[in-house]
């Protein structure tokens, strides 16, 4: 776990900024989820053998020895929440929910132990359409924060849940012979969750698969038609996608598709977002039958692929400083501060503490601040202020308080 200062901090605020406008733009509404739940919750929602739950779940008792656990994701969480607030009785909620999750992971660039995931879930619709405009809000957003040219996305189809137990068994009977050759995990697998060795790194393991039964091969017709449908709207909507066989995702609940958001800027851990549909989920967590379907996205690793693509942002604490340099000066600096601050968009800090003009002066370049503007007894007096341009060589200017707004919201930091 770690701290996250600056314009790192910054722009992981900006990630979800854009997220939360446009799901909200597109009318779903907000859902806040405990951090901690029990951890039943996830063993039987998330399923006992994925990785998620069986290696990487902090778990923990409290005071009455109830297991609980820092929630590694938020899709059970949110269906636990549907559920206990009768939500879906005549309703068909759309929610969205952020904040951080908890993995026990082996920490590297772009995986960390606690990460930060926005969230989208609805409940209750059972076509692709729903599915499309899922996607369309992540590809919305990879577009206003300008990175869209180095996401792809991937789809796949899990089919539903007969034709996966018919592919499953299928594997099995092929991979079973082969045990031998197997990576340990993937060994481990063939007993506890098959569908996952697909997506398994080990080379060896991977060219064994080149031969083993393809799970599109075994969609019946209803998984077929669903995902024909759901090809042929995101050709509609122009939205590009590259169908990956091989890819299961890592936990249980899914059925029929399956997508995740890759950057090439990331290295290994290039996943920055993943979803699909669940349409069993509800009702195994003790609700209605509710067709339901979802993503989440990594904040953290489209904060990097942000400061890989836009090395420009603008992360300073201020753009201007204001001085004041005798103390019967303060109540009208802060005037100005604040007149500037209602009448533009820009970050103005005022100094605080009884420091000698020139550490003021230090402070107003440690800032980063464009300007310095400098109140004294003279500014007083004339009711206006003389502004330093502290990363230019220009004369210092005054401008009268009635020009600040003006001046300064015609001027580019
Ligand atoms: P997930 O693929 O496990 O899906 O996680 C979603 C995203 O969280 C990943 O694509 C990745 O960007 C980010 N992420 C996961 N683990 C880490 C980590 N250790 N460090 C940094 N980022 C990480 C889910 O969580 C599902 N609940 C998504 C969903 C919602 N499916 C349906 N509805």
């Amino acid at each position: 776990m770690r701290d996250i200062l600056r314009a790192d901090a910054a722009r992981m605020s900006l990630v979800e900024d854009t997220f939360k406008a446009t799901l909200r733009s597109y009318g779903y509404d907000e859902i806040r989820l405990p951090l901690i739940e029990r951890t039943e919750l996830f063993t039987r929602g998330v399923g006992e053998s994925t990785d998620a739950v069986s290696k990487e779940m902090y778990t923990l008792f409290d005071r009455d020895e109830e297991p609980l656990a820092l929630r590694p994701e938020g899709t059970a969480s949110c269906v636990r929440a549907v559920i206990a607030n009768d939500m879906l009785r005549g309703d068909r909620p759309r929610l969205w929910y952020s904040g951080p999750m908890f993995r026990y992971e082996r920490p590297q660039k772009g995986r960390y132990r606690e990460f930060q995931q926005v969230g989208a879930e609805s409940f209750g619709y059972s076509g692709p359409d729903v599915d499309v405009e899922l996607i369309s809000i992540g590809q919305e957003v990879w577009e206003r924060l300008g990175i869209a040219s180095n996401t792809e996305l991937r789809i796949n189809s899990l089919g539903n849940f007969a034709s996966r137990t018919i592919y499953r068994n299928a594997l099995v009977e092929y991979l079973r012979p082969l045990q031998e050759k197997l990576d340990p995990d993937s060994v481990r697998r063939l007993t506890s969750n098959p569908l996952r060795i697909l997506d398994s790194k080990d080379e060896r393991t991977q060219e064994l698969l080149q031969d083993a039964p393809r799970l599109m091969d075994h969609l019946d017709n209803e998984s077929k038609d669903y995902f024909r449908e759901l090809v042929k709207s995101l050709d509609n909507a122009d939205i590009p996608y590259k169908i990956d066989e091989q890819m299961v995702r890592g936990l249980d609940y899914y059925t029929h598709i399956v997508f995740e958001w890759h950057s090439e800027k990331l290295g290994a851990q290039s996943q920055i977002g993943g979803g699909g549909r669940y349409d069993g989920l509800v009702e195994l967590l003790g609700g209605p039958p509710c067709p339901a379907s979802g993503f989440a996205v990594g904040v953290d690793r489209i904060a990097l692929v942000h400061q890989a693509m836009t090395a420009e942002f603008d992360a300073r604490s201020a753009h201007i400083y204001v001085i004041s340099l005798d103390l019967d000066c303060d109540d009208y600096a802060d005037e100005i501060s604040r007149t500037i601050r209602e009448s533009t968009r820009m970050k103005v800090r005022r100094h605080r503490g009884r420091d000698k003009v020139k550490n003021q002066f230090k402070a107003a370049d440690r800032s980063g601040a464009t300007w310095a503007i400098v109140v004294g007894q003279d500014e007083l007096e004339t009711k206006s202020v003389s502004c330093k341009f502290l990363r230019e060589k220009r004369p210092q200017i005054e401008i009268p308080v009635g020009r600040l707004a003006d001046f300064f919201t015609r001027a580019t930091t």
